[in-house]
């Protein structure tokens, strides 16, 4: 495989998938780079796997070339999993972090704290099968709001091992423990072994 088209226009994914696969010898490009403009997708599956297929395959068939799409999010045991698969979509996608942070710690107060960030990464290849990996963050909701790395539910995600919350960890600790930085080294083997 000499290219591999990302199915985001996340900046900063693109960046973590690039720094991963870079030495492979795979040129990864963006979707906005590959066809000039965003692709609009309905993710309707119901898991993070089924949702991150869609993606991958739907993009596939249009420009027939290898396609990586990824799905994540939040999964807390107390709210039955919620946010889970809406994670980005939850209390409404213009509703900010401070606020839907804060309505996940009221939410767990006296109850069960565990969590998990969930990544479910698909690489889709013409005429091949589909590539599926998933990938788990273990943790806990934070009582509080808690440090200014990271992004979304960063600040409430607390990881035991580390004795801090993702949003406080530095970059390097995260992309030794999270969810995505497992499902990309997984698929830096498999593609390892392909090529
Ligand atoms: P998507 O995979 O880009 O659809 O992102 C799903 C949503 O899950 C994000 O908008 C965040 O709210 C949440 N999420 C996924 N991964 C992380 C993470 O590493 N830290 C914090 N929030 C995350």
């Amino acid at each position: 495989m000499k290219e591999i088209v990302v199915a985001s226009t996340n900046a900063g994914k693109i960046r973590e998938i690039k720094a991963m696969l870079e030495d492979i010898g795979i040129e990864i490009k963006s979707i906005q780079e590959e066809v000039g403009h965003e692709v609009d997708i309905v993710e309707n599956g119901t898991t993070f796997e089924e949702n991150a297929i869609i993606k991958a395959e739907t993009i596939m068939h249009m420009i027939n070339k290898p396609v990586l799409a990824d799905d994540s999010g939040l999964e807390v045991d107390a709210m039955d999993k919620a946010p889970g698969i809406y994670s980005a979509r939850f209390m409404g996608y213009d509703t900010s972090y401070d606020i839907k942070n804060q309505a996940i710690i009221d939410a767990v107060e006296g109850k069960d704290r565990t969590a998990r960030f969930v990544c479910a990464m698909a690489l889709a290849i013409p005429d091949a099968e589909t590539i599926v990996i998933k990938e788990t963050f273990e943790g806990e909701i934070n009582d509080k709001i808690e440090g200014t790395n990271g992004f979304g539910y960063d600040p409430i995600f607390y990881f035991p091992p580390l004795g801090k919350t993702s949003a406080v960890m530095t970059m390097e600790e995260k992309n030794q423990h999270s969810h995505r930085a497992k499902a990309l080294k997984r698929l830096y083997t498999i593609l390892k072994e392909l090529n």
